[in-house]
């Protein structure tokens, strides 16, 4: 069962209340919108759930965006379609009325993984593609030293990457996305060549895990990673990442395609 608050936010986020993720540092990035272009393949008619404000949606061809929040819908720019007002765990569709479908940044936050991913397969008659972060790779990113609970929390509200590929069924495959040095979406990896990025507190709060920790987690982060820039200490254990094309950490895309009936 979703329960949704006042601006209808259904996830573990209420963007009535918080900024994240229609935030001027999370504008999409064009490469990580080919590889998303590329797992669609020839999907004419597309399905974007959790779609906020639309990023990435250029990736697709004819979009049917579902969307939740009424803070989110208002976001999007008057380009896009109109967002229709559902949830993931119970989408308005009939059985295979899309050609594709993709969630993008957007199943961790769902109150019912299972049944979101179920719902997508269901009403979708090609690809399935969830653009989310793997779990068990979360902590591997320098940021962990500074700041163990927001990826904790991060690694807590993922799902497995298996479990989703098992909601979909059918064949599935994993790529790990690479993400470039100057990434235009500010998920926290998207920082790894450039820590002093994240030393500004709207950055941070463009990841809404931030908003899952207290002030004293965002000072002590703030205060030991100017110290480690100062000395140089930071540059000694991860400098090489500075001019690192492409960083390859949690992020993943997962496509589904049914098998043949
Ligand atoms: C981090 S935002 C990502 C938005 C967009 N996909 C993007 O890449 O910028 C996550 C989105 O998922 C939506 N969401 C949360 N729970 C949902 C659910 N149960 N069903 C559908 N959307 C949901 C939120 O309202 C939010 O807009």
């Amino acid at each position: 069962m979703n329960v949704r608050t006042q601006d209808g936010s259904a996830g573990d986020v209420d963007y009535g209340t918080i900024t994240s993720g229609h935030s001027p540092f999370r504008r999409p990035d064009t490469r990580i919108a080919r590889f998303i272009a590329e797992a669609l393949g020839e999907a004419r008619t597309v399905l974007n759930v959790g779609a906020g404000a639309g990023s990435y949606e250029n990736a697709a061809r004819e979009v049917t965006a579902v969307e939740p929040s009424r803070s989110m819908r208002a976001r999007r720019p008057a380009r896009l379609t109109r967002a229709v007002d559902a949830v993931a765990e119970e989408l308005p569709f009939a059985d295979g009325e899309f050609d594709g479908a993709m969630t993008l940044f957007s199943v961790h936050q769902w109150s019912d993984v299972t049944r979101g991913l179920r719902e997508m397969r269901r009403v979708t008659r090609g690809p399935v593609v969830v653009l989310t972060c793997a779990p068990e790779l979360v902590r591997d990113f320098w940021l962990y030293e500074y700041a163990p609970e927001v990826l904790d929390t991060e690694a807590l509200r993922h799902p497995r990457v298996e479990d989703i590929a098992a909601a979909l069924g059918g064949t599935g495959a994993v790529h790990t996305v690479p993400i470039p040095l100057d990434c235009t979406d500010g998920f926290n990896e998207a920082y790894y060549g450039r820590p002093e990025m994240l030393l500004d507190p709207a950055a941070r709060q463009a990841c809404s895990a931030w908003s899952f920790v207290d002030d004293g987690v965002r000072q002590r982060f703030d205060e030991n990673l100017r110290r480690d820039l100062a000395s140089g200490a930071w540059d000694d254990r991860h400098g090489h990442l500075r001019t690192q094309s492409t960083y390859e950490g949690s992020l993943v895309l997962v496509r589904a395609t049914p098998d043949p009936a």
